[in-house]
């Protein structure tokens, strides 16, 4: 197995789509840009339009002048634009395929690539089990000589059942190990850096957990609407689309144990844990624990129906139940048309004893840890001081604020970079293994279930408000409140 040789051709199936344009075109300028593609390196792009290669490198031109963080380099963008090339077929047929085969073949050669290949599935999900079927029967699998990995997007599947049935197609091919789940948060810089501010600190890692920690919240929110996914949405909602993956993932990373090592399957490992942790609802539970919301408007959008019951807003209470967090209870919020648009975590932590400056000022606001993700990526600490006077002694919260790309000098790598090198240099620490994806879906589909047979009363809350007033009620009720901060 040639694990350290990066050279390879990446196929992108879903070459003309909105990812292709937006997300991965400029994430390979930009590592082009850093130096970091291989030098032996070329892409494929397949899609069905019908257009020559010269206006396909045009169009993926204007993209990444469109989204790229860097400005275009001409001699960077030369060298990357004539290793980019069209083909034009329709997946469900064999004939595509086998051109493929020898084009693939042809630019091993030149390119010196040695048969190794990254197979992104920037398609539909339906298309996945079919494309990686046919790659198979097409001999373009082998994996002895060189490496053939697979790179498959969210979602990943639409249930658990669902998700089985695809999983078994694409590792029936390919080995867990060359199966690579995106879920594009985990590629982002402040994800990353849970860990290091958990498990690099010491004013946190003695703290966290059930004797210092009252509660933990988990938010992202959207200002904008369905924009125009209509379509996927309608059969998606918000608890598949953001729960299912990019929630569930921001759990796991805040309440996991330290692994015992850095190795990708360690730090995986402590995650399923967490995941295994989690309760699992009964519909009882749902009605109690779990809040759904719709945006008044959302049933007027395109390809959306005037009936329709899918949730655009969710607010859940979970508890992980383990010996650290025994007690401690997880809220997660996630919706669209919100007053804001952000993703953070907030640690909340427990009162000190009611004593000294706790009897004298009572209701002194909490210490909050806030770790934000985007758009702005930090840490904010705030705690009690005093204000500066001779009088009498008044206490107010302060904030410690990091902002990492607040400078206008930062320039944070975009998620999509990170994950396509580490798929060419096949580190998987920052995709989802099967069992996470197994666990997450175990999870969602009690609530799923739970809904399936009673109509909500929709829509249930106006565009630019926090939702349904049934997801305040779920925290005032424990007497908390969400912290918009
Ligand atoms: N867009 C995003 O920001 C985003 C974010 C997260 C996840 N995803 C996931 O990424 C995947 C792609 O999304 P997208 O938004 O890029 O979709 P899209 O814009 O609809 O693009 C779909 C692509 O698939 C191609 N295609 C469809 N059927 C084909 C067929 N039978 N034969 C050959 N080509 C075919 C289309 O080619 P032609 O148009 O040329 O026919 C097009 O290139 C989906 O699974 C989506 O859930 C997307």
């Amino acid at each position: 197995m040639v694990k350290n040789n990066i050279s390879n051709i990446m196929v992108i199936f879903g070459g003309t789509g909105d990812l292709t344009h937006r997300k991965l075109m400029p994430a390979l300028y930009n590592l082009k840009y850093q130096k970091i593609l291989p030098e032996n390196f070329a892409v494929v792009s397949i899609g069905r339009r019908d257009k020559t290669e010269e206006q396909y490198r045009k169009e993926v031109l204007e993209s990444v002048k469109n989204y790229s963080r860097f400005d275009i380099d001409e001699k960077v963008w030369q060298d990357l634009s004539e290793r980019i090339y069209y083909k034009r077929f329709d997946f469900v047929y064999d004939n595509g395929y086998m051109e493929l085969s020898s084009f693939l073949k042809e630019l091993d050669e030149k390119y010196n690539t040695k048969g190794n290949r990254v197979y992104y599935l920037a398609v539909a999900p339906e298309y996945f089990g079919i494309i990686v079927e046919k790659l198979y029967r097409h001999g373009m699998v082998n994996n002895e000589t060189s490496w053939q990995r697979v790179v498959i997007e969210k979602p990943f599947g639409e249930d658990l059942e669902s998700a089985r049935k695809l999983n078994k197609i694409i590792t029936d091919v390919f080995t867990e190990r060359n199966t690579y789940r995106i879920d594009h948060y985990l590629g982002k810089e402040m994800l990353q850096n849970i860990m290091i501010i958990r498990f690099a600190n010491v004013f946190f890692e003695p703290v966290w957990n059930r004797r210092y920690i009252d509660n933990v919240q988990i938010s992202s929110n959207e200002i904008v609407g369905i924009e125009n996914r209509g379509g996927y949405y309608e059969k998606a909602g918000a608890l598949r689309d953001m729960v299912q993956n990019h929630m569930l993932q921001l759990l796991t990373l805040t309440a996991m144990e330290p692994p015992v090592n850095l190795d990708t399957e360690s730090i995986r490992d402590e995650k399923v844990k967490v995941l295994k942790s989690l309760e699992i609802f009964t519909p009882e539970a749902v009605e109690k624990n779990v809040v759904r919301g719709q945006y008044a408007g959302y049933r007027q959008e395109d390809k959306v129906s005037p009936t329709s019951s899918t949730e655009t807003f969710v607010a859940l209470k979970v508890h992980v139940e383990n010996f650290r967090w025994a007690g401690v209870p997880f809220y997660i919020r996630t919706g669209k048309r919100m007053p804001e648009k952000s993703t953070q975590i907030v640690i909340q932590f427990k009162p000190l004893p009611g004593i000294l400056y706790f009897k004298e000022y009572k209701n002194l606001l909490p210490n909050l840890l806030v770790i934000k993700i985007q758009p702005e990526e930090g840490v904010k600490l705030q705690f009690n001081a005093k204000v500066p006077g001779a009088g009498d002694i008044t206490i107010q919260p302060v904030n410690m604020d990091f902002c990492q790309n607040c400078q206008i000098s930062n320039n944070s790598p975009e998620a999509y970079e990170r994950l396509l090198y580490d798929v060419m240099r096949g580190d998987s620490t920052l995709f989802t293994r099967w069992d996470e994806v197994e666990y997450s879906w175990k999870f969602v589909d009690a609530i799923a279930e739970a809904w399936k047979d009673k109509t909500p009363d929709f829509p249930n809350y106006q565009p630019g408000t926090w939702g349904p007033k049934e997801a305040n009620e779920l925290l005032l009720r424990d007497n908390r409140m969400w912290w918009n901060v």
